[in-house]
């Protein structure tokens, strides 16, 4: 078993890309970080370099999801460990991690066919993440970034590969809309670093979730977000079980959503997965339409 510590960082890319560079620090008090070598807007949301990458792109689509591994030594194992697997891999050339911002990095292609990075060694600088407008913050750390959600066409093949090969444990399901159960996967204290909805024969991007330290901060994004014409509520404040997430949701410019959250629980092994029957929340969280509009998907592989 590979042992991952995080989601690290999250690719996408965007027709609109430009545009993240007023409503990421307006609304969501996202840092600008270092652009990327192709010009891709990328955010600090604590003291590593950068954790969301929007490089410019055709369509709105996933490029690849970046899992933080459990040590440095860690590396050579996940090598050893994808060989035993007879999964194919490539490790990054010098280029590659310095586009990254990583030390050593290693790709491959999940059966959905997204991109799937681990690496070691993220730039990291204390004291440096420095929020645009007043902010407490965001959760990061052991949990890492946040979480995504994901739009996979085959549940079972693609939870083979998170429990399997990156050792992910399933922390919780809820059935939706009489479908496939979608689930939600940890990796660390954080109730889910990724969650797999269904939907045959497609991939792609449903929402990335930041998490902040103080429910203010959810409540200025959202009076920003509600203003801002580029930007649409999509899920209206709601506290979710589960993962007991005080959030809202928006649909970004880039096709997918942005869950700007607060207050999520920390859970351990002891905690007992359920199956959570929809909709799943204490109060709040009335969806638009447009949530499950999801146009940020691809045909799979
Ligand atoms: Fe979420």
């Amino acid at each position: 078993m590979i042992r991952v510590a995080s989601l690290g960082y999250v690719g996408v890319e965007s027709p609109k890309h430009s545009v993240w560079n007023e409503i990421g620090p307006e609304v969501f008090a996202f840092q600008l970080g270092q652009p990327g070598s192709d010009g891709a807007v990328r955010f600090k949301i604590d003291d590593n370099a950068y954790r969301i990458s929007i490089h410019p792109g055709e369509r709105n689509r996933m490029s690849y999801q970046g899992w933080e591994l459990a040590s440095y030594e860690e590396f050579g194992n996940a090598q050893e460990e994808l060989s035993r697997q007879n999964i194919p891999y490539k490790v990054a050339d010098a280029g590659e991690c310095a586009d990254r911002l990583v030390g050593e990095m290693l790709y491959f292609q999940s059966p959905a066919g997204f991109r799937y990075e681990l690496f070691v060694l993220p730039s990291r600088r204390d004291d440096s993440f420095l929020p645009p407008r007043p902010h407490s913050g965001f959760q990061t750390g052991d949990q890492g970034l946040g979480h995504v959600n994901v739009v996979v066409p085959d549940g079972e093949a693609e939870h083979r590969m998170l429990v399997d090969v990156l050792g992910a444990k399933v922390s919780d399901a809820v059935i939706v809309g009489g479908g496939d159960a979608m689930r939600f996967y940890r990796v660390n204290p954080r109730h889910h670093s990724t969650a797999h909805m269904v939907v045959p024969g497609m991939r792609g991007l449903q929402h990335i979730m930041v998490e902040a330290k103080e429910i203010n901060d959810v409540g200025r994004a959202y009076t920003l977000a509600k203003r801002h014409p580029e930007l649409k509520i999509t899920a209206d404040l709601g506290r979710h079980m589960g993962d007991m997430m005080l959030s809202f949701y928006v649909r970004t410019p880039s096709g997918w959503d942005l869950e700007y959250g607060y207050g999520g629980q920390r859970i351990t092994d002891e905690r007992t997965p359920g199956m959570l029957q929809a909709p799943a929340e204490y109060w709040g969280h009335e969806y638009d339409p447009m949530f499950f509009d999801f146009q940020a998907l691809e045909p799979a592989d």
